[in-house]
């Protein structure tokens, strides 16, 4: 898909449709209404007609339009003016690019980024457009035998800006925009395959491909042998059941010589049986899905490359599988951490935050400014935040709040739960440092509490995306690409600021 901006009046493109917005109840956008005084009238009539309330994603698609050099208009309903928010505009959005991609439009322009929306800039507003309309055109069929295709599928979008003035900004919107989308779309492809098909082998063979393609940016592999020699047990303890073998996946953008990097380390279990504690068979499919931060860390840093940010990035990868076998871990075996600590493996199903304990005391060797991990860690945090925040847990506040504002302005939203000591108890082991589970209450911060045992030396944050890195059900099922938006804004962020948090 292209995406372009540019500025001129609606009434002057030569397009195969014009999109504007109407507003309810039956009030015609600024945009519309100079459709509508080039025409006659014609909008205002049928919209008095009652063809159109201007409820929010109402479409009509209409032909003929005089004075106008379009083949067709798309009046898109944006619900009430005052109203007119950030998930309102996305759907408006998302409702426009369907509704074009289906009526056979190859081409449009759209002046649905000239809309107010409330607290929101131009660039905003291009960059929200361009990244929901990749993703609403998303499929995920290389795996079917047959591609269904779409006729005469839309192939180019042109969002339009008010004033010339604004070009600039909505430009670099507009790259910013596509190569985040491009990031999502890389975390969704990868996400969405199963795990016969997405082996950390496959993982590691992934990074290999996304480093020749950008200069600054190479990568490492560890194979077994190198994890046993590092003293990766946690790790390690995991892999065990599975003929899978483990790769722990190292990716290194340097575009920065003065700046201590940034790391990000991704859980990527491709997929979690849970092991001698088994997971019940309902759903378990999802659990391929269990890669998902793994897939965040290739998205993000496949962004960052492209973006160049003047930074220093580092990607960590443990990528295992988790599945029962007379070979694998059992309740009550105590291992010894890569950080020295050892760990009584209470519940094979608490797998992630093994593997994670070991990749977060790797990241230490690299002096790292801080780090992140990304991690569908706990059910637990589907249970606290449902499934539009990523929980948010960190032992550093600057940190907290340059992620809950790069979440804010992405709309790849995360909320803070408490890392307090008071929870540090219930992870305590009579037979070794640290036990793997915390007992029901509070799941995703006795995740967290665990994890923060093994990242006391440096500035750190845990997102927990169990809720948000994929969507259920039978025909929506699939990965969301959060929270590649979140974390690609932060690096954005902070290559423009000299602060470090
Ligand atoms: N990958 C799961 C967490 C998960 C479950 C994410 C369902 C999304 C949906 C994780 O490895 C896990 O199994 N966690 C356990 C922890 C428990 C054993 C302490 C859980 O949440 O039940
Ligand atoms: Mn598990
Ligand atoms: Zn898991």
């Amino acid at each position: 898909m292209e995406f372009n901006v540019k500025s001129g009046h609606p009434e002057k493109q030569r397009t195969a449709c014009i999109v504007v917005g109407v507003y309810e109840p039956r009030r015609l956008s600024d945009v519309a209404r100079r459709i509508d005084e080039v025409s006659n009238g014609q909008l205002s009539a049928i919209l008095r007609r009652g063809d159109l309330e201007g409820k929010a994603g109402q479409t009509l698609l209409l032909h003929n339009i005089e004075g106008t050099m379009a083949d067709r208009v798309l009046l898109v309903g944006c619900g009430r003016e005052r109203e007119l928010g950030d998930n309102q505009y996305r759907q408006i959005i998302r409702q426009a690019i369907q509704t074009l991609h289906e009526t056979g439009s190859m081409e449009a322009v759209c002046h649905l980024t000239e809309l107010n929306v409330r607290g929101r800039d131009t660039a905003w507003r291009i960059r929200q457009a361009i990244e929901a309309a990749q993703s609403a055109l998303y499929t995920f069929d290389q795996l079917k035998s047959q591609q269904e295709t779409t006729r005469r599928p839309l192939r180019k979008i042109v969002f339009s800006v008010a004033s010339r003035r604004e070009l600039q900004l909505a430009e670099q919107a507009s790259f910013e925009a596509q190569k985040i989308a491009d990031g999502v779309k890389l975390a969704k492809d990868l996400a969405n395959l199963p795990s016969n098909h997405c082996t950390p082998t496959f993982l590691a063979d992934k990074a290999k491909s996304l480093c020749s393609l950008h200069d600054n940016l190479s990568c490492k592999i560890l194979t077994e042998t190198h994890m046993q020699k590092q003293g990766m047990g946690a790790l390690l303890a995991v892999a065990k059941g599975s003929k899978q073998k483990p790769r722990f996946i190292v990716l290194e953008y340097k575009n920065n010589k003065n700046k201590d990097p940034i790391v990000l380390v991704g859980k990527g279990v491709t997929f979690d049986s849970g092991g001698i504690s088994l997971k019940p068979a309902k759903d378990m499919d999802e659990m391929k899905y269990d890669m998902c931060g793994a897939a965040s860390v290739f998205g993000t840093i496949s962004a960052v490359a492209e973006l160049q940010l003047p930074l220093n990035v580092i990607g960590i990868i443990p990528a295992v599988e988790n599945m029962p076998g007379s070979q694998a871990v059992k309740p009550g075996d105590i291992v010894t951490s890569l950080s020295g600590q050892t760990i009584e493996i209470l519940n094979t199903d608490a797998e992630g935050r093994l593997i994670l304990c070991d990749a977060l005391t790797y990241a230490e060797s690299y002096k790292p400014d801080v780090v992140i991990d990304i991690a569908t860690l706990t059910g637990a945090c589907v249970v606290a935040l449902g499934k539009h925040p990523h929980g948010l847990m960190s032992n550093h506040n600057p940190l907290t709040n340059d992620l809950l504002s790069a979440g804010k302005f992405s709309g790849d939203r995360a909320w803070e739960l408490p890392l307090w000591d008071d929870y540090q108890c219930q992870i305590d082991s009579p037979f070794a440092d640290i036990a793997n589970i915390g007992g029901r209450d509070a799941g995703t911060i006795t995740a967290a509490c665990f994890l923060s045992r093994f990242t006391r030396k440096y500035n750190w944050a845990h997102l927990d995306i169990a809720g948000t890195a994929w969507t259920s059900g039978k025909k929506d099922k699939g990965a969301t690409g959060r929270p590649v938006p979140l974390l690609t804004q932060y690096l954005i962020n902070r290559s423009s600021d000299d602060s470090s948090s």
